[in-house]
């Protein structure tokens, strides 16, 4: 019913092949953020370098920065998940090396105005790219503006391994610091175990069978520990494999099944998709559509009234796991509202081209029919279960 005509298809090479720099396939997308990191401090060295970083973000990342000896300088993240230009720039000081800015969820955001920013500041601007493959904002490529983008093939394309690193610039020669690469059967096991998951648990749901899902774990930072990094590349078959991937068809797959959610969940003030109107437009008749170019990796949405955690279980029960973007974050941050906001809120309501039409559905149900006591749980009577759902 929302689905969108398309019989266009890119390969990952002629997606790269519209950027000029050079591209360097690693284990993973963070261990080519190590890498552009530990390369900055040997090609400029700074006395106590320090990167300017949303605080809204896995804690991998942060003990990464840790790792390659940096301090971490954060800024908040709205819960639009766009970026404040003037708290970025006041963060940046003589011993910044660069900017990190992510798009968040595939959420794209302007990365124009930041570059001109770090450009004028004389730092680098490293664009997270993560989330977004084949992905277009105001008619420009995502990926193109920053000087170093990530990519991660492990995430996008559901892999155990594989990111990215593309250089749109580069101030010195880039050398990785490892040359082993993952071994190509972890790599083939990993696969095959993730592709029966995805259809048994499919194969599950669709027949009510019973079972028992998990949610997802936390990730952690121990801040008394010493963190090391061992950077690996990526495997042959995985750098052979993603090659094969038709990437106009893996976005528009997940934009079908984010177009169903927006269009088919009903209350949208409790179930408020994020930054909305930077992918979407909505017609005369209250139907969205999605905007050209948007190619969304999970569809953010933020449930209000503490009540995420009861909608992350009731999904759970139906048979849907989501994630809930990173909870460990703001770690032991302070003053981040829009973090906090996020951290206690935000959930990812699955759009991967393993959601079958069956699983979409059981979303939609759960979200629109949750009882009251669980959209509003500061008005509960105590005397009453809090929630029940089939
Ligand atoms: C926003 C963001 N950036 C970067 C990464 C790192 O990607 P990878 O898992 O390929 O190292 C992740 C992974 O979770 C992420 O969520």
């Amino acid at each position: 019913m929302f689905t969108e005509k398309s019989n266009s298809s890119l390969s990952l090479n002629q997606f790269l092949g519209q950027f000029e720099g050079r591209k360097i396939f690693y284990a993973n997308a963070a261990h080519a953020f190590y890498d552009v990191m530990v390369g900055l401090q040997q090609f400029r060295p700074k006395q106590k370098p320090n990167i300017i970083m949303p605080v809204y973000i896995p804690a991998k990342l942060y003990r990464f920065v840790l790792a390659a000896g940096y301090e971490p300088k954060f800024y908040d993240v709205p819960t639009d998940l766009n970026l404040n230009l003037q708290e970025i720039s006041e963060l940046i000081d003589d011993q910044t090396q660069a900017v990190f800015a992510v798009h968040f969820f595939g959420i794209p955001v302007d990365m124009e105005p930041l570059k001109e920013i770090t450009a004028k500041a004389g730092v680098y601007l490293i664009e997270d790219c993560a989330h977004i493959m084949n992905a277009k904002y105001k008619g420009k490529i995502l990926g193109t503006t920053g000087d170093f983008t990530l990519f991660s093939t492990r995430k996008m394309m559901q892999f155990h391994f594989g990111g990215i690193l593309v250089l749109n610039s580069e101030p010195w020669k880039f050398k990785p610091s490892q040359k082993k690469r993952v071994n190509s059967l972890f790599f083939a096991y990993h696969l095959l175990g993730s592709r029966i998951k995805f259809r048994v648990n499919n194969a599950m749901s669709r027949y009510n069978l019973t079972r028992k899902l998990s949610l997802p774990g936390t990730g952690y930072i121990n801040f008394s520990e010493k963190h090391v990094v061992h950077v690996k590349m990526m495997d042959h078959l995985s750098e052979w494999y993603c090659k094969l991937i038709d990437l106009d068809k893996l976005v528009n797959k997940r934009r079908d099944n984010f177009l169903f959610l927006l269009n088919t969940i009903e209350d949208h003030t409790f179930v408020q998709p994020l930054g909305l109107d930077r992918y979407a437009t909505k017609d005369t008749t209250n139907r969205y559509s999605l905007n050209k170019g948007f190619a969304p990796f999970s569809m953010p949405v933020l449930i209000p009234d503490g009540s995420r955690d009861k909608v992350q279980k009731a999904l759970c029960d139906a048979g849907v796991i989501c994630f809930i973007g990173w909870p460990e974050a703001p770690f032991e941050e302070k003053g981040f509202e829009g973090a906090e906001a996020l951290q206690n809120g935000l959930i990812e309501l699955p759009v991967h081209k393993y959601m079958d039409s069956n699983q979409l559905k059981k979303i939609v149900d759960c979200l629109n029919t949750l009882p009251e006591n669980v959209k509003r749980p500061h008005h509960v009577n105590t005397s009453e279960p809090i929630f029940h759902l089939t």
